[in-house]
C-alpha cells in the first residue's frame, strides 16, 4: 500500500454540488462563478475576486493588467514553483531573482533593494509552503520604491501574518486550486485586488477581451480563454466553506510530524514562525547541513522503494535548463536557495493522513537515515 504525497478531501457534498451544476443549463459563466468569486472575496476580506482556470494564468493576467511587459523587470524568489517566474516571462518581462532567508524560505527582504533597477516594475513575493513570514517587510520596500506587489499566494490560502490575511498584501494577489492545494477546484485560480479597474481588466482578459456591454462577438482587446467553469466553481464553493476544518486537520498532521520527529539532530523541521497563523500546504523538512544532495536523493529513493511518496521541493528556478539558457544563471548565483534545495524532503501531507500513517512515514525515514 502506498502512502501518497497529497490527496484531495472530497465528500458527498462536493459531488452533489458538481452534479447539480451538471443538471443545470449553466456550465460556464453561470451563477456558481459569481457565487464562488463573492464567497472568496468575503473570506479574504477584499473588494474583488476574479476566478481563472489556473494560478499560472492568474499571475499572467496580473502582469498584463499592471502593464508589465518587454523591458520590465519583476523581482521574485528562485525558491518556488516554476509558475511564479514563468508568467513574468510570458508577459515579455524579466524575472530578477533575490535569494531567500534560510529561516523562512521566503524572499529575503534584506536582499531586495540591491536588485532594484530603473526597469523594476514590481515585486512578486511567494508565501512558500504557506508561510507568510516577511510579507510586511516586502510591502514596505515596495512602497518606498513605488513598486507594485503581486502576491503569489498560491500555496497559502488561509494563512495570516499578524492578523492580516494572505491575499491582502499585494496590489494584486493570486491563489491556485490544483488538487494538492488547501482547497481544490480540480484546476483553477483566483485573482484578488481592491482595485476595480484592475479587476475589470482581468475579467475582460480571461474572456477573450470581451467588453462590459456583454456582447459575445465584440472584442475590445487581445484576450484569452482563462475562464473557470461553473462545475469547477461549485466544487470550490464547498471546499472554501470547509477551509477552517481543512486548516485544523492539516495543522494536526503537521503537529504529529513535529512530535514524532522532534529531537533528531539530522533533521531541520518546519515550524510556524512568530506572528504567523499558518495554513499548512506541505510538510517540507531539511536534512542537516552535513548531508549532501546525493545522500538526500538516496533517502528519497529509499522512501519511494518503501511505498512512501516524497518530493524534493524545489529545484531552484534559476537552474532550470531554459532559465540557464535564456538568462545565463549558474550554480552559485543564489547560494542559500541552492543549499536549502539540496536537502529538502517533502513528506506525505494531506487532510486525512492518519496518525498511524504519519508514524509509518517517520519510522521509515529514521530507519533509512540510520542506515545512511
Ligand atoms: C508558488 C506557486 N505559484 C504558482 C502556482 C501555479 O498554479 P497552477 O498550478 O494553478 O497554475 C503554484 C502551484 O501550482 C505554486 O505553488
Amino acid at each position: 500500500m502506498w502512502i501518497y504525497l497529497s490527496r484531495p478531501d472530497i465528500t458527498g457534498k462536493e459531488i452533489e454540488a458538481v452534479c447539480a451544476v451538471l443538471r443545470s443549463p449553466n456550465l460556464s459563466l453561470g451563477p456558481k462563478l459569481v457565487e464562488f468569486e463573492h464567497a472568496f472575496a468575503d473570506y479574504i476580506g477584499i473588494k474583488r475576486a476574479v476566478a481563472v482556470n489556473s494560478g499560472t494564468s492568474g499571475l499572467f493576467l496580473c502582469m498584463l493588467a499592471l502593464g508589465i511587459g518587454r523591458g520590465d523587470e519583476v523581482i521574485t524568489t528562485p525558491f518556488t514553483f516554476i509558475a511564479s517566474a514563468t508568467p513574468v516571462m510570458m508577459a515579455g518581462a524579466k524575472p530578477v531573482f533575490v535569494d531567500i532567508d534560510p529561516a523562512t524560505l521566503n524572499i529575503d527582504p534584506a536582499k531586495i533593494e540591491p536588485g532594484i533597477t530603473g526597469g523594476t516594475k514590481a515585486i512578486l513575493p511567494v508565501e512558500v509552503f504557506g508561510n507568510p513570514a516577511g510579507m510586511d517587510k516586502v510591502c514596505e520596500i515596495a512602497q518606498k520604491h513605488n513598486l507594485a506587489v503581486i502576491e503569489d499566494a498560491c500555496e497559502a490560502l488561509g494563512s495570516a501574518l499578524n492578523g492580516k490575511k494572505v491575499g491582502t498584501f499585494g496590489r494584486m494577489s493570486v491563489f491556485g486550486f490544483y488538487p494538492n492545494k488547501q482547497i481544490t477546484t480540480g484546476e483553477g485560480g483566483m485573482i484578488l485586488t481592491g482595485d476595480d479597474d484592475l479587476a475589470d481588466m482581468c475579467v475582460s482578459l480571461r474572456n477573450q477581451g470581451r467588453g462590459r456591454n456583454g456582447s459575445w462577438l465584440s472584442h475590445e482587446r487581445l484576450g484569452y480563454n482563462f475562464r473557470l467553469s461553473d462545475i469547477n466553481c461549485a466544487l470550490g464553493i464547498v471546499q472554501l466553506s470547509r477551509i477552517e476544518q481543512f486548516k485544523a486537520k492539516r495543522r494536526q498532521v503537521a503537529k504529529w510530524y513535529q512530535e514524532m520527529l522532534a529531537d533528531d539532530d539530522r533533521l531541520i523541521l518546519p515550524a510556524e514562525p512568530p506572528g504567523c497563523d499558518m495554513s499548512w500546504f506541505v510538510f517540507v523538512l531539511r536534512l542537516a547541513d552535513s548531508f549532501t544532495r546525493r545522500q538526500r536523493d538516496s533517502v528519497l529513493q529509499a522512501m519511494r522503494s518503501r511505498n512512501i511518496q516524497v518530493a524534493d521541493y524545489f529545484t531552484p528556478v534559476h537552474l532550470q535548463p531554459f532559465m540557464v539558457e535564456q538568462f545565463g544563471y549558474k550554480r552559485g548565483d543564489f547560494p542559500v536557495t541552492e543549499s536549502v534545495s539540496e536537502r529538502t524532503i517533502a513528506l506525505p501531507f494531506y487532510n486525512n493522513l492518519t496518525e498511524d500513517e504519519t508514524a509509518v512515514v517517520c519510522r521509515t525515514l529514521k530507519e533509512i537515515l540510520d542506515k545512511n
